[in-house]
């Protein structure tokens, strides 16, 4: 209750309004029978007795203090109408803004880069918006493939097709078209998918993406990669195990488990009592892939990976709802305040 008076009180405290009607209607928001202040005094009964001086003393307070801003907020226009036609009183006071805090997204794909960035990887970006050669073709989609299907990817146009990227793996060829090996990168970015918004699912979602190229790069080169970006992101006790899989443009293909974090591996909720948490899918790239872009496949191998900048976030600061990154909710963002 005393977090809600504060923070009720910090929003009223920042308010602004650009006209008197616009006062008028924010004062109803706060302060009319079924405002928000007025809520707060009806939920004040539910308060425990021991507590009930100190929050209503609060109560009060806040009462005060916005029935004081408001006054204030009017006399602005009376100020403004009478002494400045032209709407600028540069005597106002200014607007007390709250502090911002990152994004928890910025605060883990930062983190990622970091990590990678400290073993030699540079980071690479690329449209939203891309074609069909750069998001399936060249990376050796069959033209039958589901996820061409209207119902996983969002068309744009068709014919020559246009869409949103389905993953940062577009940027990974246009780098390899560009850039001659070794190639050390990763591609963070948005993506977007046709999935029904849930708990567990959105439309739209953020991708870090990984591209090694060089002479002899082995699956053990990207194991070793992958371990040690688990152990820095999770924690040096965090195992990793890796299962096959299948992506049409690595050859072989796995899906990278991590132990629970939360149960350390023991079985929970959050691991489906399995002791582990699904977090990236990886392989050796698929030579017709490199030699789409040139990349003389017998000279040259390379290991690829992507994650789910959510997916990690989520397990970090154990978050249910993917829901919450998109609604920006003062309520759940400014706990990040003061992280970076
Ligand atoms: N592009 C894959 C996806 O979006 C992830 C991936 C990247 C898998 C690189 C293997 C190698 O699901």
């Amino acid at each position: 209750m005393i977090d809600r008076i504060n923070l009720l009180k910090a929003e009223i405290d920042s308010l602004r309004a650009i006209s008197r009607e616009e006062v008028e209607q924010l004062r109803l928001k706060y302060l009319s029978k079924k405002g928000l202040v007025s809520a707060l005094f009806d939920d004040f009964k539910s308060v425990p007795a021991e507590l009930k001086r100190e929050v209503g003393a609060l109560l009060n307070e806040l009462k005060h203090a916005s029935h004081e801003k408001f006054e204030s907020l009017k006399s602005d226009f009376d100020t403004k109408e009478t002494s400045d036609p032209a709407g600028q009183d540069l005597t106002r006071p200014a607007v007390n803004a709250l502090p911002g805090a990152r994004h928890p997204l910025s605060i883990v794909r930062n983190q990622i880069i970091d990590i990678f960035a400290r073993i030699g990887f540079t980071v690479a970006e690329g449209p939203e918006i891309e074609d069909d050669w750069h998001n399936f073709s060249a990376l050796n989609f069959t033209p039958d493939h589901p996820a061409r299907d209207m119902q996983d990817t969002f068309f744009i146009a068709s014919n020559p097709d246009i869409l949103l990227r389905t993953h940062t793996s577009s940027v990974q060829i246009r780098t390899m078209e560009s850039t001659k090996p070794p190639i050390r990168m990763i591609f963070p970015g948005r993506v977007f998918r046709n999935e029904a918004i849930s708990a567990r699912a959105h439309c739209i979602f953020h991708q870090v993406e990984g591209l090694y190229i060089d002479k002899h790069v082995s699956f053990t080169d990207l194991k070793q990669t992958l371990m040690y970006f688990a152990k820095e992101m999770f924690g040096e006790n965090t195992e990793i195990r890796l299962r096959p899989s299948y992506f049409p443009f690595t050859e072989p293909s796995g899906e990278m488990d991590v132990s629970c974090l939360i149960c350390g591996g023991v079985g929970c909720n959050i691991c489906k009592h399995t002791g582990w948490v699904e977090i990236l899918g990886c392989g050796m790239v698929d030579p017709n892939a490199l030699e789409n872009c040139g990349i003389d496949s017998t000279v040259y191998t390379g290991f690829a990976f992507g994650m789910g900048i959510e997916r990690i976030t989520m397990l970090k600061y154990q978050i249910k709802d993917l829901r919450l990154f998109f609604e920006n909710d003062v309520r759940f963002l400014q706990q990040f305040t003061g992280a970076f």
